[in-house]
């Protein structure tokens, strides 16, 4: 028998990557007051993206979740978000094509603050400071000042989480998302890259099937599905104080949910079974994601899911695979064997970002090369076990950043300086990103493939 559940319950837990305060009574004030607030989303909304995600783990069905690393105060410009949503569109219309099947659009954005780190401390020269833990808790500038952890940021974090949901909600519901716009989400910058070259043939393949429904009397006055989508919002849930304080009842159910965001996550670093954090996320009801690196053994993951995921809830729990491009084919096989064994039924995701980070040129970066590898292994290895490769979760903004090395564009170590913005992880580029689109693609069209060789077998 579990024990009772309680949003608070995760405070009589070990818990990891948590930010010292200076001043306790001041975390309590800001918590009293943020528990006062509207919530960020409704359980209806959290309840119809579970929906959406038990379709794709029933292989009906692809995740796309993308976005920043680390938001942050500082960069919260219209533009910014306008530019991630355009670059997030054109990558779900170019897998939708491909699949002909479902994408399941949702962002890293509007409450991913916090940040897990290697190291407590962060050093230059002879001078150590306490590492920055996102903008939610402190500064990113290197001085003692900014990397007191401040209470107050909880409060700016939420605002900006409303003002960028609400821009969010009025492009994906207000017109931006029409279908018939789909040449207008190109960016200026990309336009005449090879990704923008490939892009635009699939939009004006698009635009060509419109017009011939259009003809037959079906158009996007008429039918919302081609004016509108929907979009949704994640984060990792890790400054718990924060998620309590938005952890609501919904009325219609009487369940528990985290209104900060639709759906959240676990970080690689605290999944640990008996710990605060999988406390908290076993109690919400939001389809939620557990990030699944190396040091996950099949019966830990067993375990795992047996604690967060109980009742074997179609669409409540993704597993975000991020092992590095060489380490794929070591564990993600006897992950997938265990859960297939058990009966267990999730969404496999894979985010190719977080193991394949290295430092050139005095820059953290990402080669683009291993993120294609270790995004190709991902699918090969499902292939392989006749499981569905339900998704990817990538770092990625709009803009025209110098982040991660390759690409089209071959980008150097040495041009990794030009524009590189990031807060926290670098991050594919639009140019970068979208040519991951087009090689999932590539995969997900295997996929249909292999899946319509099977059944000409069965049918003779
Ligand atoms: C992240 O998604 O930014 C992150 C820190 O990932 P992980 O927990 O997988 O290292
Ligand atoms: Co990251």
């Amino acid at each position: 028998m579990a024990e009772k559940w309680t949003p608070d319950s995760w405070r009589s837990k070990p818990i990891l990557q948590v930010p010292e305060y200076p001043d306790q009574q001041a975390v309590t004030d800001v918590e009293q007051r943020l528990s006062t607030y509207p919530p960020l989303v409704f359980a209806g909304e959290a309840r119809d993206l579970k929906r959406q995600l038990a379709n794709v783990a029933a292989g009906r069905g692809f995740l796309l979740q993308g976005g920043d690393c680390a938001e942050s105060f500082a960069e919260h410009h219209p533009d910014h978000i306008r530019d991630f949503f355009r670059v997030f569109l054109q990558m779900a219309v170019v897998l939708t094509y491909a699949a002909s099947q479902p994408v399941v659009k949702v962002g890293r954005i509007a409450g991913q603050f916090a940040k897990p780190r290697s190291s407590g401390v962060e050093k230059k020269g002879d001078v150590e400071l306490p590492s920055y833990r996102g903008d939610i808790i402190n500064g990113i500038d290197f001085n003692e000042e900014s990397r007191v952890p401040n209470p107050a940021n909880m409060a700016k974090a939420y605002r900006q989480s409303a003002a960028t949901l609400n821009l969010l909600r009025a492009f994906a519901q207000g017109g931006f998302a029409d279908l018939e716009q789909v040449h207008q989400w190109m960016l200026g910058f990309i336009s005449d890259s090879p990704q923008g070259h490939r892009y635009k043939a699939l939009a004006d393949r698009i635009t060509e099937s419109l017009s011939f429904m259009r003809a037959c009397g079906v158009d996007s006055a008429r039918v919302p599905q081609l004016r509108s989508t929907d979009f949704f919002t994640s984060h990792e849930a890790l400054l718990l104080g924060y998620e309590q304080a938005l952890t609501r009842v919904d009325s219609t159910s009487g369940d528990w949910y985290a209104t900060s965001g639709h759906m959240i996550w676990i970080g690689d670093r605290t999944r640990q079974p008996d710990h605060a954090h999988v406390e908290y996320f076993r109690g919400i009801k939001n389809p939620i994601g557990l990030k699944c690196g190396p040091s996950l053994t099949p019966d830990g993951l067993l375990e795992l899911i047996d604690i967060l995921n109980p009742d074997n809830e179609p669409g409540r729990l993704t597993l975000i695979a991020r092992f590095g491009a060489d380490k794929v084919f070591d564990h993600l096989p006897q992950l997938i064997r265990a859960v297939e064994r058990e009966g267990k039924t999730v969404v496999w995701s894979c985010d190719p970002m977080h193991g394949n980070t290295v430092t050139a040129n005095g820059y953290k970066t990402r080669p683009f090369d291993r993120i294609l590898k270790e995004v190709e292994a991902f699918f090969a290895v499902h292939r392989a076990e006749g499981t569905h490769a339900g998704g990817i979760h990538v770092e990625m903004t709009g803009r025209n950043v110098t982040e991660c090395t390759g690409g089209a564009h071959a980008l150097t170590a040495e041009q990794l300086g030009d524009r590189y913005h990031t807060h926290c992880d670098p991050r594919l580029n639009a140019d970068q990103a979208l040519e991951l689109a087009f090689l999932v693609a590539e995969n997900l069209k295997k996929e249909r493939d292999g899946r319509r060789e099977q059944l000409a077998v069965v049918n003779g």
